[in-house]
């Protein structure tokens, strides 16, 4: 237990599953008041019961521009201040580049790239005011050109993110605000349980094969855990990055080195 984030209020969508749980427990255990979201109310609640203390819980689909303001106006009423967002929440599937369907494109652009920017830009409203604020983006590798990405249009909302944490690291940092990414490599989640099944459906093999393939390619050998995202999340809101924005960090046992 670190005091690294001692008593700030920290937003982090997504917090049901994986990534984001790991990102809500390490917050808590460097002292932030954490408020998770995530549109799955029954994980969520119980992720952040399991929390305890000053944690809570509010549905919401980022998805949603309503509901991404709602959240803000939310954390506000709770806590009068907001000081770190954690854009975890995403979505995606396995699919071939024939495969991409009008639907999967919108799915999977209004989480990851929509609702990333208009949760940022409900945060930035009132981090603005404080004239203090860290927003931490969950990008991935596939925005870097990762091969074994689960699909093309996933990739390219990931490329946005990357793109959009360094123009808003540009344009906010008159107002106090860092933006930075986190780019994962391959991480052990739930989405990444369903991305191996819908590989073996797609491909055949075995789940161990396909699991095999995707570890075979990482230098260190070894899947992200997501405690391994989460510690550079806490870094990234600490004081220790005061002068750290507009970067893309990678978390990937070595696959890329942009
Ligand atoms: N797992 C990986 O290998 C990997 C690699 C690179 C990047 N990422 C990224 O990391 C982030 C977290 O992924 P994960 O693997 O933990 O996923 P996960 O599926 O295990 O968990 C995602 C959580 O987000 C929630 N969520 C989904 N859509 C939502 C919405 N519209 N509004 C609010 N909450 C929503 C889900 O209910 C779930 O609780 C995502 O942005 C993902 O793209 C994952």
């Amino acid at each position: 237990m670190s005091d690294q984030l001692d008593g700030r209020v920290a937003l982090v969508t997504g917090i049901g599953a994986g990534m984001g749980t790991g990102i809500a427990r390490a917050f808590v255990d460097a002292g932030a008041i954490v408020v998770g979201a995530d549109i799955d109310d029954a994980a969520g609640r119980r992720v952040m019961d399991a929390l305890g203390g000053t944690s809570s819980f509010i549905k919401a689909d980022v998805a949603r521009v309503e509901e991404c303001r709602g959240l803000v106006d939310e954390v506000i009423s709770r806590h009068g201040r907001l000081d770190v967002l954690v854009n975890n929440a995403g979505v995606t599937k396995s699919l071939g580049f024939f495969d991409v369907t009008e639907a999967d494109w919108d799915r999977i652009y209004s989480v990851n790239a929509r609702g990333l920017f208009f949760l940022m830009q409900a945060a930035a409203v009132v981090m603005r005011e404080q004239n203090a604020g860290r927003i931490v983006n969950i990008a991935s590798v596939a925005g870097k050109g990762y091969r074994g990405t689960s699909n093309v249009a996933y990739a390219g909302t990931k490329g946005a993110v990357i793109a959009m944490t360094r123009i808003a690291a540009s344009q906010l940092a008159r107002h106090g605000i860092n933006v930075n990414s986190i780019c994962p490599g391959v991480t052990r989640t739930a989405l990444f349980d369903q991305v191996i099944d819908e590989l073996v459906e797609r491909n055949g093999g075995t789940r161990e094969q396909a699991e095999a393939k995707a570890v075979r390619g990482i230098p260190l050998r070894r899947v992200n855990e997501p405690e391994d995202i989460a510690l550079l999340a806490v870094y990234l809101a600490s004081d220790a990055a005061r002068n750290v924005t507009g970067q893309s960090w990678n978390v990937d046992g070595g696959l890329l080195w942009d």
